[in-house]
């Protein structure tokens, strides 16, 4: 299949396997590309010398195309391009941020950007930043995602009719059929999350990979949405978070919920 997708990766399928801190690293993204996709390293929760450490392995496990995923919310995302730039990386998408922020500098140095994007007005902006496409991400997606609760089947027909830049679809998309929606609805590929997680590839630990499997329609739900909005399978921690918020705990209690429970699941 050749289309803009295709064609500006130099992939076989249009489908890219969308970074995801802690799921992603070498093994995911390198499959994929091995595959015929595109593999992205989900470079968010990683240290820099971690990152270096997966974008080596990634180079010797494949001769393919892969990428880096890069969201801007995160530190030391200058350390980050520095070593994406010095260690060759061709692909940058990113995400949780301005795209005027780094798209310059990476094509500057020869580099293939793509942001993401949950509303048009976010897409014009990349259209503004010079990106070389985009992918816009629907509220069904895992992980962070916007505000303004747009699904993916209203979203995407209404980026493509606004720019007209190549469009990859994300959120919730997992089977063939659902890719041949979204090609409906106006894009030239899909970006798929929450179904390379569960992979034998994926980094992600045993007990989410079973979660994930095991969740059904209504698990899931968005919830810290003052603070960055994302969805979560609806367990103990997703019920401490979010009654923190809904008793209008500030930005700083979110947070530092956060940081306990996520300290206490590593002292597990
Ligand atoms: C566990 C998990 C972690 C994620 N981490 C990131 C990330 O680090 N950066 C990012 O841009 N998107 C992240 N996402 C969103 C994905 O890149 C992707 O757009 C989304 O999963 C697509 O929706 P789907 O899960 O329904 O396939 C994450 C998603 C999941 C499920």
């Amino acid at each position: 299949m050749t289309n803009p997708i295709t064609k500006l990766f130099n992939i076989k399928y249009p489908i890219i396997q969308a970074g995801m801190i802690w799921c992603s690293g070498w093994e995911l993204a390198s499959a994929v590309s091995n595959a015929g996709g595109l593999g992205l390293i989900g470079s968010g929760s990683m240290y820099s010398d971690v990152l270096r450490e997966h974008i080596k392995k990634c180079k010797a496990a494949t001769d393919k195309p892969f990428g880096v995923n890069v969201p801007l919310l995160y530190p030391n995302i200058e350390e980050h391009i520095k070593i994406i730039i010095e260690e060759g990386v061709k692909v940058v998408f990113t995400s949780a941020g301005n795209p005027k922020t780094w798209t310059k500098h990476l094509k500057d140095h020869g580099i293939t950007v793509v942001h993401v994007v949950s509303a048009v007005k976010f897409a014009f902006k990349c259209q503004e930043a010079g990106v070389d496409a985009i992918v816009a991400e629907g509220f069904e997606a895992g992980g962070h995602n916007g505000r303004e609760e747009t699904t993916t089947f209203v979203l995407i027909p209404q980026v493509r009719k606004a720019i007209t830049l190549p469009l990859i679809a994300a959120g919730g998309i997992g089977s063939g059929s659902q890719m041949a929606a979204a090609f409906a609805l106006g894009a030239d590929a899909v970006q798929i999350g929450s179904r390379f997680v569960a992979t034998p590839e994926s980094s992600a630990h045993i007990n989410f990979k079973n979660a994930v499997i095991s969740t059904n329609e209504g698990d899931t739900q968005l919830t810290l949405k003052q603070l960055t909005p994302v969805r979560l399978i609806k367990n103990k921690f997703f019920k401490e978070v979010d009654e923190a918020e809904k008793s209008g705990a500030s930005k700083g209690t979110n947070r530092e919920i956060i940081r306990a429970c996520t300290s206490k699941k590593r002292n597990v």
